[in-house]
């Protein structure tokens, strides 16, 4: 996917969220997340999986998740979805409380408020039923009778896989799979659309696709995207890529549009390490692997950044005046 394209994609998915909301001053804050925290007990051990995660997503984004295996990032899309209950914190999803709702409005945000994309093709759609009747299927869930199958169809050609209709998921691709299963998941127009993973199992070109069908879904529909992968093509994708590490937000990658003087589009992309509230950063691994960072480290504040230094490193002798005595240092 080329950089305008990009940038036009996501211009689009602004104007279409900000239609949504009733105004571009809305488009704030449609995730967000506060100390979240999801301890899980098995066999008397306990994994703290989320150690207390901050995270804002605004209306009409594409955020990618990216972090090592047991991260915490598939504990973290099932909260959001609506799948799991958090051990602590809070977590708001346009404007639904995610830990204080009855088991009956818990289905109903499920059914209507987000939709789900999972890695393994056979879990997102029904195998007995065409990929029609796959997409008709939660909206006639939901108790929608009229339109459902013009809905379906029209759906199935904004993604390419209109010629898939009439067949069942064993007599399609993965990747046409996949691309059924991101209709699926719109059908009932979602504010949010979950993805964890959804082209782990596919090749390249195939990804690239299924890739381009939640690009389009974000810039049509306005449905905010939040997808978990593991593929560095697709975090070159987004505007915003956010790096999970040991159950926290630890950094993010941003990419911004702007027109440079000859009038052409370049996308500028930039990374930063989370400030949570109280002040607390993850440095890169690399960064205190290469310096031997361990247990502290020396901060200096000065005019426009602070300086973080090895805690054994030696001042020089004309540094130590005598009441600067080791205690103090
Ligand atoms: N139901 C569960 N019971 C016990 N521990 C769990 C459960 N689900 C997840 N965990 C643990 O929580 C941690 C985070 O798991 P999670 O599945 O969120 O990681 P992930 O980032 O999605 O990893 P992957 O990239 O492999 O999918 C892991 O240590 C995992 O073993
Ligand atoms: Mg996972």
């Amino acid at each position: 996917m080329d950089v305008p394209n990009l940038a036009a994609l996501q211009e689009r998915a602004r104007q279409q969220a900000a239609a949504r909301a009733g105004g571009a001053d809305r488009l704030r804050a449609h995730i967000v997340c506060d100390g979240l925290v999801r301890i899980f007990k098995a066999d008397g051990v306990e994994v703290v999986a989320l150690q207390g995660l901050d995270l804002v997503v605004d209306r009409g984004e594409l955020l990618a998740f990216v972090g090592a295996s047991g991260s915490g990032k598939s504990t973290l899309l099932n909260i959001l979805a609506g799948l799991d209950v958090p051990t602590a914190g809070s977590a708001t999803v346009a404007g639904h409380d995610l830990l204080n709702m009855s088991a009956r409005r818990r289905l109903q945000y499920r059914r209507r408020v987000v939709g789900f994309i999972w890695q393994q093709a056979s879990r997102n759609l029904v195998p007995y039923l065409t990929a029609a009747e796959n997409v008709a299927l939660p909206m006639r869930l939901a108790g929608r009778r009229r339109t459902v199958r013009c809905r379906a169809m029209d759906l199935l050609g904004m993604i390419g896989v209109e010629h898939c209709a009439g067949r069942r998921p064993d007599q399609m691709s993965g990747g046409e799979q996949q691309r059924t299963a991101v209709a699926v998941a719109v059908a009932n127009d979602p504010e949010v659309l979950f993805a964890d993973e959804p082209t782990g199992e596919l090749d390249e070109a195939t990804a690239a696709e299924v890739f381009a069908a939640l690009h389009t879904m974000n810039a049509e529909l306005g449905v905010t995207v939040v997808v978990v992968t593991h593929d560095q093509a697709v975090s070159g994708q987004v505007r915003r890529t956010v790096a999970i590490r040991d159950g926290r937000t630890a950094a993010e990658v941003r990419r911004t549009a702007r027109t440079t003087a000859d009038g052409a589009t370049e996308l500028v992309t930039e990374e930063y390490a989370v400030l949570d509230r109280v002040g607390r950063v993850q440095l890169p691994r690399s960064y205190v692997d290469e310096l031997e960072l361990r247990d502290r480290v020396k901060l200096t504040l000065e005019p426009d950044h602070v300086e973080v230094r090895p805690a054994h490193e030696v001042r020089p002798a004309h540094e130590v005046r005598p009441a600067d005595g080791e205690a103090g240092a």
